[in-house]
């Protein structure tokens, strides 16, 4: 008979929740199959549609007990809180506006949080999880998933450690071409609610896709934004909110910065590139590319470092799972988030410490911060593109 060790004694697993991510959803899939890759968290319970036939419908086919499947996140919040093996934390892949009333109710029954991006629809709502989680001592992930590739933490690593020097300049785009024509007229559901003022907030592209080149840079370089001219644009006809929009960005260093987002831009599928200039050399990574970083000197030859290969940093070389040559991507990434959330937070559970450094997973101060840059950009447009403190 084999001995189970007590690392792989499924009773010391983290167990989760899930609101939303019901049959035909995107993310709350990718969600699923990402805890699974190191099987450190098992889902228990969900609601997964506001209509409760389809929330029990994906249950079951997700293989659930029924006792665990809930008509709506209130009620699961409240029963789940009851109970002895409570979930220990929900995971939120609801359009945006559900993402702060589905957090709160969870934080107020004393359960832990994933949420994905962006975190709400306002710096107030933000501030006011901040305050509930740290009065109710609970760890909150929000799910900025390009923070998770092994290469990203390598460009981070590398301007850590000074390699590039002094940063002087960033760009970072995010170009994709799926809402080019007025998708959102035809019932393609993500297209519908992403373009809805109601259920996305003040911005469309701003705040889906310019919130993660936001975070990127914030997580590859640490610069923090003190103020920003933006011009937000809207090409297709009939559509309420931006799609395409450019930003200019002073850090509190005194470095610059240069972020173009679009939804229009045809020929790019999720085309996120980031480029750090730095006085010593320059760094690149794009996330269609992921298992590559390209590194520049005045006087050496470029280098491309390959993930799995090339002497890495450990926090890179950590996060990579298997070869170089074996291509990595989005799940992986997705992984490499949760696998220091649920790390963090089953010792936690346990009642040990948690250092900075075992907190590699972006959190509420993250979120906030890609809620106020979405509300300075719409101001800075509203206001005809001119340049506004970011405090
Ligand atoms: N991290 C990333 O890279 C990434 C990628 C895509 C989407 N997202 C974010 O994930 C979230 C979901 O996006 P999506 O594309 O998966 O949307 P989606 O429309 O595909 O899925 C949303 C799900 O929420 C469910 N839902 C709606 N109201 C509900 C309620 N009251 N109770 C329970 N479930 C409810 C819907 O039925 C649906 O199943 C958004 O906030 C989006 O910004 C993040």
């Amino acid at each position: 008979m084999i001995e189970a060790s007590k690392d792989s004694d499924a009773s010391s697993r983290l167990t989760c929740g899930m609101v939303g991510g019901g049959a035909g959803a995107f993310i709350g899939d990718v969600h699923r199959k990402a805890l699974a890759f190191d099987a450190k968290a098992t889902l228990v319970a969900g609601s997964f549609s506001r209509d409760p036939s389809k929330s029990l419908a994906t249950g079951r086919s997700l293989g659930l007990s029924a006792d665990r499947l809930y008509g709506g996140y209130a009620e699961m919040a409240a029963s789940e809180a009851r109970r002895d093996d409570k979930i220990d934390f929900v995971v939120i892949v609801t359009p945006n506006n559900l993402h702060f009333p589905v957090a709160k109710v969870f934080l107020e029954n004393g359960i832990n949080v994933v949420c994905d991006k962006p975190l709400v629809l306002t710096s107030k709502q933000a501030e006011e999880l901040k305050a509930l989680a740290a009065a109710k001592n609970l760890l909150f992930c929000v799910t900025y998933t390009y923070t998770g590739y092994p290469m990203v933490k390598q460009a981070r690593a590398m301007v850590r450690n000074g390699d590039i020097g002094e940063i002087r300049f960033v760009t970072a785009e995010y170009a994709q071409d799926w809402l080019a024509t007025a998708l959102e007229t035809t019932g393609q559901k993500q297209a519908a609610w992403r373009t809805d003022p109601e259920q996305t907030g003040i911005a469309n592209s701003v705040g889906d896709i310019g919130t993660h080149a936001e975070n990127i840079v914030s997580y590859i370089t640490g610069l923090s934004i003190a103020s920003l001219c933006a011009r937000l644009d809207t090409f297709v006809k009939g559509r309420r909110l931006d799609d395409n929009a450019t930003v200019m960005v002073n850090y509190a260093s005194g470095a610059k910065g240069l972020y173009w987002v679009s939804q229009i831009a045809i020929g790019n599928d999720n085309d996120l590139r980031v480029r750090v200039f730095g006085s010593k050399g320059a760094i690149e990574w794009a996330q269609q590319d992921p298992n590559y970083l390209k590194v520049s000197y005045l006087d050496k030859p470029v280098e491309q470092l390959s993930r799995g290969r090339d002497r890495l940093y450990p926090d890179a070389a950590g996060t990579s799972r298997i070869p170089g040559g074996h291509p990595e991507g989005y799940f992986e990434a997705f992984s490499n988030v949760y696998r220091s959330f649920c790390d963090a937070l089953a010792k936690k559970r346990a009642g040990q410490p948690l250092g900075p450094e075992e907190r590699d997973f972006p959190g509420l101060d993250a979120g906030a911060s890609g809620v106020k840059f979405i509300e300075k950009c719409v101001e800075s447009s509203r206001k005809g593109g001119t340049w506004v403190g970011v405090d």
